[in-house]
C-alpha cells in the first residue's frame, strides 16, 4: 500500500514580548478601533534582539519532536518555510538541522511567503508519498518584525513573529489527503519586500521593508481562496459539510470569514489565532494547527482544510484526516 502522511506531533513558540495596537497608536497614525473593525487584529508578538527564524524555528520543532515521541535522529527531511531567513545562506533548515543536532537528513527552505508553510506541507506530503521519507519535519518561522517598517499604518498594523512545527510520519492510511499549491508571479508590484543588497537597479535604493496595495491583495485573496475551496473539495469527491475545521492563514478576519462561508462552515470550526498573534506569514497556519489540536478542539479522524494566500502570488491548500 503507497505511503501516506500522517500528523503525529505539533508545536508551536510565539515571543514574549507583546505589541498591542494602542502601543502601535503611539507611533502611527491609526487606533485601536480602526486595525480590530478592519483586520482583527488585537495584538502581536515581537522577537527579542536575540531571537530569530531559527531559534524560533529550534523551539517549536523540538515541541513538534516530543509531542510525537521520536528521536530527533529518526527525521528524514526538515523543510522550513520562511521569508525571514536569519542568512541568504546556509539556510534556516540547515542551521535548525545543526541546532537539533542532527547529522545528515536533507534540510531546505521553502519561499513562498505566507503559503509557505502550505507548500512545504505539499513537499512533504510528495516525499512521503514516494517513500523517499519516513518522518518529516516541516516548519514555519517568520520574524517579520525585521522587514516592516513601523512608520507605515498600512503595513506595520498586520504582521507578527513566531514559528509552527509539525512532524509527519509515513503510514498506510492518510493522514494529507491531499496538498494543492500555485503560483502566479505577475504581481509582484502589489506585494513584495526588497533585498536592497542584491536588488535590480530600480529597487536597490529601497529599504528591505514590506511594500503591500492592501485593498488589491485583499480582493485577490477573497476570490482565490474561493477557488482553492472548490478546487480541494473536488478532488477528494467531498462536499463542504464533510470539513469539520479550518485551519486558515491568519491574514484579516474579514477574508477568513469569507472563506468560512464559502464552506458554509460557523466561525466557531475556524481556528482564528489571528487576534493575538496578527499575520505571522509562513507561521500562521502552523501555529493554528498547532493551537487546535493542543487544545483539543481538532480530533483524530475530523477532515481539516488548510488554506494560505500570499506574495508571489502563492496560494494552496492541504486537506487532511487527521
Ligand atoms: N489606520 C488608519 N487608517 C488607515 C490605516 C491604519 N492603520 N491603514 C490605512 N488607512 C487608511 C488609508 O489611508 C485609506 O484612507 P483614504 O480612504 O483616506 O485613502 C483608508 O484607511 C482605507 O484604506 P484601505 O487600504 O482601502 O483599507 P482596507 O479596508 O483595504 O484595509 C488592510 C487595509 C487591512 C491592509 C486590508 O487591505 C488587508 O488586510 N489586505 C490584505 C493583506 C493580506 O492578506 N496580505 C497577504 C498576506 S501578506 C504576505 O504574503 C507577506
Amino acid at each position: 500500500m503507497k505511503a501516506r502522511a500522517k500528523i503525529i506531533g505539533t508545536g508551536g513558540y510565539l515571543p514574549d514580548t507583546i505589541r498591542t495596537n494602542d502601543e502601535i497608536s503611539e507611533m502611527v497614525d491609526t487606533s485601536d478601533n480602526w486595525i480590530y473593525e478592519r483586520t482583527g487584529i488585537k495584538s502581536r508578538r515581537i522577537a527579542s534582539a536575540e531571537e530569530s527564524a531559527a531559534s524560533m524555528a529550534e523551539i517549536a520543532a523540538k515541541e513538534a519532536i516530543e509531542v510525537a515521541g521520536i528521536d530527533a535522529g529518526e527525521i528524514d527531511l526538515i523543510v522550513v518555510a520562511t521569508g525571514t531567513p536569519d542568512r541568504v545562506y546556509p539556510s534556516t533548515a540547515c542551521m535548525l538541522q545543526h541546532r537539533l543536532d542532527i547529522r545528515d537528513c536533507v534540510s531546505f527552505d521553502v519561499q513562498a511567503a505566507c503559503s509557505g508553510s502550505v507548500f512545504a506541507l505539499s513537499i512533504a506530503d510528495q516525499y512521503i508519498r514516494t517513500g523517499a521519507a519516513d518522518k518529516v519535519l516541516v516548519v514555519g518561522a517568520e520574524i517579520c518584525s525585521r522587514i516592516v517598517d513601523w512608520s507605515d499604518r498600512s503595513t506595520c498594523i498586520l504582521f507578527g513573529d513566531g514559528a509552527g512545527a509539525v512532524i509527519l510520519e509515513a503510514t498506510e492510511e492518510p493522514g494529507i489527503l491531499s496538498t494543492h499549491i500555485h503560483s502566479d508571479g505577475g504581481y509582484e508590484e502589489l506585494l513584495y519586500c526588497p533585498n536592497p543588497q542584491v536588488a535590480k537597479e530600480s529597487v536597490k535604493d529601497q529599504p528591505g521593508f514590506i511594500q503591500m496595495r492592501g485593498n488589491e491583495v485583499f480582493k485577490m485573496a477573497v476570490n482565490t481562496l474561493g477557488r482553492i475551496v472548490d478546487e480541494t473539495l473536488a478532488a477528494n469527491g467531498l462536499e463542504k459539510t464533510d470539513v469539520d475545521w479550518l485551519v486558515p492563514h491568519q491574514a484579516n478576519t474579514r477574508i477568513i470569514a469569507a472563506t468560512a462561508k464559502k464552506l458554509r462552515l460557523s466561525m466557531d470550526q475556524v481556528i482564528m489565532t489571528l487576534e493575538n498573534q496578527g499575520n505571522t506569514s509562513s507561521a500562521s497556519v502552523l501555529l493554528a494547527l498547532n493551537e487546535g489540536i493542543r487544545d483539543g478542539r481538532i480530533q483524530r479522524g475530523q477532515i481539516i482544510l488548510l488554506e494560505a494566500f500570499g506574495a508571489g502570488f502563492t496560494w494552496g491548500s492541504a486537506l487532511i484526516k487527521y
